[in-house]
């Protein structure tokens, strides 16, 4: 049996076992198995691929996209300029690190964006909101990063007002903030500001309809979850371990 899984902490939210359980049978992959490994210092890695040398591929999510490369023994191209991992290739017991978020955004996000004007507000900066990043640097779509921290973002979320959110056709929230089984919570932005002229996009996919995207949609946006874009990226993650 060849083992697959999921790294990150926690993991009470996650599609992905589910996922990939559904594909085996749909598709007969019969010597196969997916498991999640919820581990919440990243250094476990170690141990993790030490007691399972079955394991042929990992996926990885918050809060280890980041801080996970420093432990792989080798980066793909994407991998390295995105600066995030969420996906890991082991042969031999070399682990191989690889970007699939760039992607699935990119799938999810492409049939979605001509209707609306093409300035980009990303909220977070974490492991996610790099794949974002990376993909709408390719795509030539301006954008400004909303973080915590005022060192590493063009605007900290008590800086942002009416002008800065109608500047944006775009709005990606990349942060596990609402995310199941907090859904209450929401990031505090100007909600106000949003109107139908908005395409608002939220990287979480249970539950639903975050908070964020129920607001938006109140507000007058288009809105979309992270679903398509958690099937797109492991399509592409099974692609790599195969
Ligand atoms: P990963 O790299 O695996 O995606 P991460 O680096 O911990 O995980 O990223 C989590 C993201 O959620 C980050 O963007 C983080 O915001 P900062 O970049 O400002 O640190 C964001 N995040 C988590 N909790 C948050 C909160 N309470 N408010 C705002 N952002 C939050």
């Amino acid at each position: 049996m060849i083992k697959y899984g999921l790294i990150g902490y926690p993991l009470g939210h996650s599609f992905s076992k589910e996922f990939f359980e559904k594909k085996f049978l749909r598709e007969g992959i019969i010597n196969s198995h997916y498991e999640l490994y919820p581990i919440e210092d990243v250094n476990d890695l170690k141990t993790l691929l030490l007691e399972n040398p079955k394991l042929k591929g990992l996926n990885v999510t918050v809060p280890h996209k980041i801080n996970v490369i420093s432990l792989l023994d080798e980066l793909h191209d994407t991998a390295k300029e995105v600066g995030a991992v969420n996906t890991i290739k082991i042969i031999n017991g070399k682990t191989i690190g690889y970007n699939t978020d760039t992607w699935g955004f990119a799938k999810s996000l492409f049939p979605e964006i001509t209707a609306f004007k093409s300035k980009a507000l990303i909220l977070g900066n974490g492991g996610a909101s790099k794949a974002v990043q990376f993909v709408l640097n390719k795509l030539s779509i301006p954008f400004k990063i909303v973080g915590r921290d005022k060192q590493k973002a063009d605007y900290v979320y008590e800086e942002l007002n009416k002008s800065i959110i109608e500047e944006a056709g775009i709005i990606i929230q990349t942060t596990s903030v609402g995310m199941y089984p907090d859904v209450e919570q929401s990031l505090n932005i100007p909600y106000e500001a949003i109107n139908n002229n908005h395409f608002c996009m939220d990287l979480i996919y249970n539950p639903e309809e975050t908070t964020f995207l129920k607001k938006s949609r109140e507000a007058g946006a288009t809105i979309k979850n992270g679903l398509q874009m958690l099937h797109e990226q492991a399509e592409e993650s099974w692609r790599i371990w195969q």
